[in-house]
């Protein structure tokens, strides 16, 4: 599938996907806010334009105008959220722009592009690699944007039909103690957080089949599950009280909301508060892994999973293809998703690929699995 396929091929259809996710929408939603958390639809178009010009024209080919020019609007870190959409030009303008800029950079990379160079970004392809992933991940923002103005598929067809999780579905597999191996033996399509593949170390434990559905969760909601602190930590209860939280983010949409769903828009507090009052917990991104690469887990890549541990480097971390891809995130307040969503593309779903948000984060297509201890 995702590795057989053209990596040139696969971005010049992420390229047309995000044209397209921003031509979607009239100019008001393509320049506003629909979260606090979210950028426009609009700036994430800008960004992966500006993305695909600093790796292939200024750190390629050494030519650095549109990178210099675009740079305190197209960077994160120079360009605060809240001022990115008054910073966008007209949307057809832009739509037209990125377009043009892209096919250009297609040109570009197709006369620099060599596998069989030596250096980091061209060897294997891996710059290119890279820029299909990076847009992948832009690309299901911008759907989890629309979703949020209205659109009920994230301007994305389900990539298949629901398979439905019965009301009495709690089916549970058990893992032996052993190690196992995290991580990608694929170097050139992993992000730098996915390398180098390590050996850990698991113990027996139990993990559910399948995420949590709407109907389970409500069932915690009507256990008075939200109100109830014995299933909090601490900072989650601080945090649940302060937000007013009662529900899951996505009930708020209804065409999120059927029972035999899984449950999306909670943020990890409420995750672990769900999985303490079923007398679980959540797993490690280790033992998902694990139980996912021995095919015991069925219906990933629906939600995001939350994962009981924080993001951090595998022993051997190196960045790439810059320091600020992965480094800031390890900063010990980031925990790991895992699984990818149904807005996720191929890339992003694999086994080994690792999400990162603050566990107070609800406006993402993130769910539950619950893992349980074996008693001794
Ligand atoms: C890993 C999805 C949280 O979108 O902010 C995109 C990925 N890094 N461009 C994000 C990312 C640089 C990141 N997430
Ligand atoms: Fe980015």
């Amino acid at each position: 599938m995702t590795s057989t396929t053209d990596p040139l091929r696969r971005w010049r259809d992420l390229q047309r996907e995000l044209v397209g996710a921003a031509a979607s929408q009239a100019e008001d939603c393509f320049r506003a806010q629909a979260h606090d958390d979210l950028s426009p639809i609009g700036w994430h178009l800008e960004h992966c334009v500006f993305v695909e010009c600093v790796w292939i024209r200024s750190a390629l080919l050494d030519d650095h105008g549109i990178r210099d020019r675009l740079a305190h609007r197209c960077l994160p870190e120079l360009a605060p959220k809240s001022r990115r959409g008054s910073r966008l030009p007209p949307r057809s303008e832009l739509l037209q722009w990125s377009s043009e800029t892209m096919r250009h950079n297609d040109t570009l990379l197709r006369e620099v592009r060599d596998p069989n160079a030596a250096d980091p970004l061209r060897k294997g392809d891996r710059i290119l690699h890279f820029l299909v992933s990076h847009h992948a991940q832009h690309l299901e923002t911008m759907r989890t944007i629309a979703l949020r103005f209205g659109d009920s598929e994230g301007g994305k067809a389900p990539a298949r039909a629901a398979g439905k999780a019965g009301a009495t579905d709690a089916s549970v597999q058990r893992v032996a103690a052993g190690s196992a191996c995290v991580g990608s033996a694929d170097a050139v399509r992993a992000h730098d957080n996915e390398l180098p593949r390590s050996r850990v170390r698991v113990q027996e434990f139990r993990i559910s089949e399948r995420p949590v559905t709407n109907r389970a969760w409500e069932e915690f909601v009507a256990a008075g599950g939200y109100q109830d602190p014995r299933w909090w930590t601490p900072d989650g209860w601080r945090w649940r009280r302060h937000a007013g939280v009662e529900a899951p983010d996505a009930w708020r949409y209804a065409a999120a909301a059927a029972p035999d769903d899984f449950v999306s828009g909670v943020s990890r507090h409420e995750a672990g508060a769900y999985a303490r009052f079923r007398r679980g917990r959540l797993p490690h991104e280790h033992e998902w892994e694990t139980a996912r690469m021995a095919g015991l887990l069925r219906d990933t890549g629906r939600v995001w999973e939350w994962c009981a541990n924080r993001f951090h480097p595998y022993p051997g971390f190196r960045p790439f293809p810059y320091r600020e891809y992965s480094l800031p995130w390890f900063d010990g307040r980031h925990y790991v998703l895992k699984g990818g969503s149904r807005l996720s593309e191929p890339e992003v779903r694999r086994a080994t690929f690792r999400n990162y948000y603050t566990p107070t984060t609800r406006h993402i297509l993130s769910g539950v699995r619950v893992a349980y201890d074996c008693s001794v």
